[in-house]
């Protein structure tokens, strides 16, 4: 299965994926994530050391133009860039995850349709996969990705959301937008929940309960701010990500 994140700015989306990609390493599955945030933390979370090792695939200009190059004889842009060799160059592997860089994608106004483009977005709708395998793409905060075409092809898409009325609103426009989009299965997941009443609040605002809902984690907050990985430093918080990843694979596998 391959699932994208998304939501507000800070409400913690890399600290979900990247709970929720030790479970999925975990529980025995094959786990790529996608770092697709143009200021990148996911290395962080996840503890990789040798961060300045991953080059991020988007500054890889000439290699992206070499496969994006003109055809031959002709005036266009090869549309159907060959990408199948790309991922194993540009991924790094701790404890048994993947992960991958994307940086930042260069966008013109009302969306990008130059050759670069065209490689990132093949790569990112090719690499699937076989029934084993996940990929979870972390996701820069709010709505352009969503017309960007970056999230085509996912099975599934988490808004995290937190127990504010501003991260509800924004929510629910990401919620409207992956509709429109025609992303399969659109899933709410609350952060920061300290109780029943930042249940029922966000139950209420949302018109539907979240998926589930992560606890407000002093040791979360100890671990990133230590620079220490955020996986395995809070027992609880692994807790609900296994429970995601168990709602998540019952779900997509419904479909
Ligand atoms: N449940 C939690 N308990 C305590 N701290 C948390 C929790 N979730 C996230 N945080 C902290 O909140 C901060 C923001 O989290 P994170 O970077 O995951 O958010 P984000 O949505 O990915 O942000 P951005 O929009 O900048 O990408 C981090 O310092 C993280 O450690
Ligand atoms: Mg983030």
């Amino acid at each position: 299965m391959k699932i994208a994140i998304s939501g507000k700015g800070g409400v913690g989306k890399t600290t979900i994926m990247g709970l929720l990609a030790r479970q999925t390493q975990q529980s025995g599955r094959q786990v790529l994530v996608i770092d697709a945030d143009p200021s990148p933390h996911m290395a962080q979370a996840l503890g990789v050391e040798n961060i300045s090792d991953i080059t991020p695939i988007a500054d890889m200009k000439k290699m992206l133009a070499e496969r994006a190059g003109k055809v031959e004889g002709s005036p266009f842009y090869n549309i159907n860039p060959r990408v199948d060799d790309l991922p194993a160059q540009f991924m790094l592997e701790k404890d048994g995850i993947r992960l991958m860089v994307l940086g930042a994608i260069q966008t013109a106004e009302g969306g990008c349709a130059c050759p670069e483009n065209t490689v990132l977005k093949r790569l990112l709708t090719k690499l699937l996969l076989n029934p084993g395998q996940t990929v979870l793409l972390d996701m820069e905060a709010g709505v352009e990705h969503l017309g960007r075409g970056t999230i085509a092809g996912v099975d599934g898409l988490l808004i995290v959301v937190i127990p504010t009325r501003s991260s509800v609103r924004t929510g629910l426009k990401i919620q409207k937008l992956a509709r429109e989009s025609r992303i399969p299965r659109i899933f709410f997941v609350g952060n920061l929940v300290a109780d029943q009443d930042d249940e029922l609040f966000l139950a209420d605002g949302l018109g539907e309960k979240p998926l589930v809902c992560f606890p407000d984690s002093s040791r979360i907050r100890k671990a990133e701010r230590a620079d220490q990985p955020i996986t395995e430093a809070d027992e609880a918080m692994d807790r609900v990500a296994l429970q995601l990843l168990a709602a998540l694979v019952d779900r997509i596998a419904q479909k």
